[in-house]
C-alpha cells in the first residue's frame, strides 16, 4: 500500500531521463490519482535555475496534444509539488542541503514518520557517490521508508557488475533497492505471466515438443544519432539484449511460479536463466548500419570513434539446457536504423506430421510488445467452399480493438507505483543480474578484442531489415518463412 507523508527525490533532475521519462510518468500517476496523498516531489542536480525554468523543463514533455484544460489545469497543480535544489553528485554539505529542504517540507506533515524514494536518472559515474552521500546525508531516520530506484548501466560485465553492487550494497540493502529494467513495466511483458499460467491451452504447448524455434526481435528506425558517444561503449548487446531481451526470455520460459510473490518470480527467472550456458561465437552475427537512404552511418556520427567495430544490430542465439526446452533455439536480435519500430516474440511451432497435408504454414504465435499491442496465433483453417484447401489464418487479440477504452500505462509509471508500494517482483535481483551477465561476457569480451583481434561487424544500409546475413542466419535455426510472410 501507499505511504502518505512521501517525498520522491528525483537525481539527475535536468537529464534527459528526467524530462523525458521519469517527470511525465510521475506527472501521469499523479493525473489519475495514484500517487500518496501529501506527496512532494523535490529536483536535485548540478545546473543552477530557478524555479520557473525547472518547471518548464520538467513539464516539457508531459504530452496534452488537444489542449485539454483539465489537464492543463493538472500541470499547474503538478508544478505545485515539485521543488528544486540545486547540488553537485560528490559534496556531502551539498546532500546536507537537500535534507534541510526535505525536512522543511517534512515540518508540515501532520504525523512524523516520513518516506523517501531516491530516484537516480544519473549516468553511471556517480552511482556509488550519490548512493553513497544519500545514506550519509539524506536518509530519514524517522521511522519511515528509504528507498533507491537505480536504472542500468548495472556494470559492463560480470567483474564490473559485481563491483557496482556491492558498493551499492554498503549502503542500501537489497530490499530498499529498486533496479529498473523498463521492459518489467510494460503491459505485455506483464501479461506474460497471466498469458502462460491461467490458459491451460497455452501451457501445454509451451515446450520443445511442440516448439520450433522462438525469436525475440526489437527493432528501431533511428540511429545513435546524439548518443554514439555513450553508445560506443556499451554497444546494442549492452543496450538491450543482456537486459530487455533476456528478461523477456526469462518470463517467457520459467517454470510456474509457487506464488505471485517476488521472490518466488524471481527464484524461477533465475533458475531458467542458470540453464543457459554463455554465447558462442558461432552462435552470433553482428552489424553495423552505414549511411543510406539520406542517412548517415554509424561512423559519420562525430562522437564515435573512427574505425569503430562496435555493434549496432546483433542476432545470437541461446540454449536452454533443461527437460522443458534441450534443443530449442531461442534467438534475440536487436538492431538500430533498420526499417520499423518493432518489439515482438515469435513463437514458431513445429511441422505437422506429414502425410494429408503437405507444404503448409507452421504455426506462429506472435506477442507484439509494441506499437499497438497484440497476441496472435496464425493457424490453418480449410479455406470456405466445395474442395478442401488449407490456408493461413489468424486468431487476433489486438489490444486497441479488444480492450477498447483502455489506457494502457508507460512502462516507468508501472514501475515507480510498484516502488512506491515497495513491491519488487517487476524489478531485477541482484542475481538475476549476476547471471545475465554471465551468458554475456564472454562474447562481449571477444567482441571488445580481449582475446585477439576484434570481430568487424558486417555492413548493413541504414532503414533495411539488418544484415543480409540474416535470413540465413534464423534459417540454421531452423525458423521457415511461412508461405506469403
Ligand atoms: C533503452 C536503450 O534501454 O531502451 C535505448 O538504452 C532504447 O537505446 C530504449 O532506445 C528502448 O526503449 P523502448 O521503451 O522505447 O522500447
Amino acid at each position: 500500500e501507499l505511504k502518505d507523508n512521501t517525498i520522491i527525490i528525483v537525481l539527475g533532475a535536468s537529464g534527459d531521463l528526467a524530462k523525458k521519462k521519469t517527470y511525465p510518468a510521475l506527472f501521469n500517476l499523479f493525473r489519475q490519482g495514484f500517487l500518496p496523498r501529501d506527496v512532494k516531489i523535490v529536483g536535485y542536480a548540478r545546473t543552477k535555475m530557478d524555479e520557473a525554468e525547472y518547471h518548464k523543463r520538467t513539464t516539457a514533455y508531459i504530452k496534452n496534444p488537444d489542449e485539454d484544460a483539465d489537464v492543463a489545469s493538472k500541470i499547474e497543480e503538478f508544478k505545485k509539488l515539485t521543488t528544486y535544489v540545486a547540488g553537485d553528485y560528490e559534496d556531502g554539505a551539498a546532500f546536507n542541503k537537500l535534507t534541510e529542504h526535505m525536512e522543511e517540507i517534512e515540518s508540515h506533515y501532520q504525523h512524523k514518520e516520513c518516506n523517501r524514494l531516491f530516484y537516480l536518472a544519473l549516468p553511471p559515474s556517480v552511482f556509488t557517490t550519490v548512493c553513497k552521500n544519500l545514506k550519509e546525508h539524506c536518509y530519514s531516520s524517522k521511522g519511515g521508508i528509504n528507498r533507491v530506484i537505480i536504472e542500468k548501466p548495472f556494470g559492463k560485465d560480470l567483474e564490473s557488475c559485481r563491483e557496482l553492487l556491492s558498493s551499492v550494497k554498503e549502503y542500501w540493502t537489497e530490499d530498499e533497492t529498486f533496479r529498473i529494467d523498463h521492459y518489467l513495466g510494460k503491459e505485455m511483458v506483464k501479461n506474460l505471466l497471466v498469458f502462460r499460467f491461467a490458459n491451460v491451452s497455452i501451457g501445454s504447448l509451451w515446450d520443445k515438443n511442440s516448439i520450433s524455434n522462438v525469436q525475440i526481435t526489437f527493432k528501431e528506425p533511428f540511429g545513435t544519432e546524439g548518443r554514439g558517444g555513450y553508445f560506443d561503449e556499451f554497444g546494442i548487446i549492452r543496450d538491450i539484449l543482456q537486459n530487455h531481451l533476456l528478461q523477456v526470455l526469462s518470463i517467457l520460459t520459467m517454470e510456474r511460479p509457487v506464488s505471485f510473490s517476488a521472490e518466488d518470480i524471481r527464484d524461477e527467472k533465475v533458475k531458467v536463466l542458470r540453464a543457459i550456458p554463455p554465447i558462442e561465437q558461432s552462435d552470433t552475427l553482428l552489424g553495423q548500419y552505414v549511411a543510406a537512404n539520406g542517412k548517415p552511418g554509424y561512423l559519420d556520427d562525430e562522437s564515435v570513434p573512427r574505425n569503430s567495430t562496435c555493434p549496432t544490430f546483433a542476432a545470437t542465439t541461446l540454449w536452454i539446457h533443461n527437460p522443458r526446452w534441450e534443443g530449442v533455439p531461442f534467438i534475440l536480435k536487436a538492431g538500430k536504423a533498420l526499417n520499423e519500430a518493432k518489439v515482438e516474440v515469435r513463437i514458431q511451432f513445429k511441422d505437422v506430421t506429414q502425410g494429408i497435408f503437405k507444404d503448409i504454414s507452421r504455426n506462429e504465435l506472435v506477442i507484439r510488445l509494441q506499437p499497438s499491442e497484440a497476441i496472435y496465433l496464425k493457424l490453418n483453417a480449410k479455406t470456405p467452399g466445395l474442395y478442401t484447401r488449407a490456408v493461413p489464418t489468424e486468431m487476433d487479440l489486438t489490444y486497441k480493438r479488444r480492450f477498447t477504452d483502455a489506457k494502457i500505462p508507460e512502462a516507468y509509471e508501472a514501475l515507480i507505483l510498484d516502488a512506491l508500494k515497495g513491491d519488487h517482483s517487476n524489478f531485477v535481483r541482484h542475481d538475476e543480474l549476476d547471471v545475465a551477465w554471465k551468458i554475456f561476457t564472454p562474447i562481449l569480451h571477444w567482441i571488445e578484442g580481449q582475446n585477439g583481434a576484434r570481430p568487424r561487424p558486417v555492413n548493413y544500409p541504414y532503414g533495411t531489415r539488418g544484415p543480409k546475413e540474416l535470413d540465413a542466419f534464423v534459417e540454421k535455426y531452423g525458423f521457415r518463412r511461412n508461405p506469403g510472410d
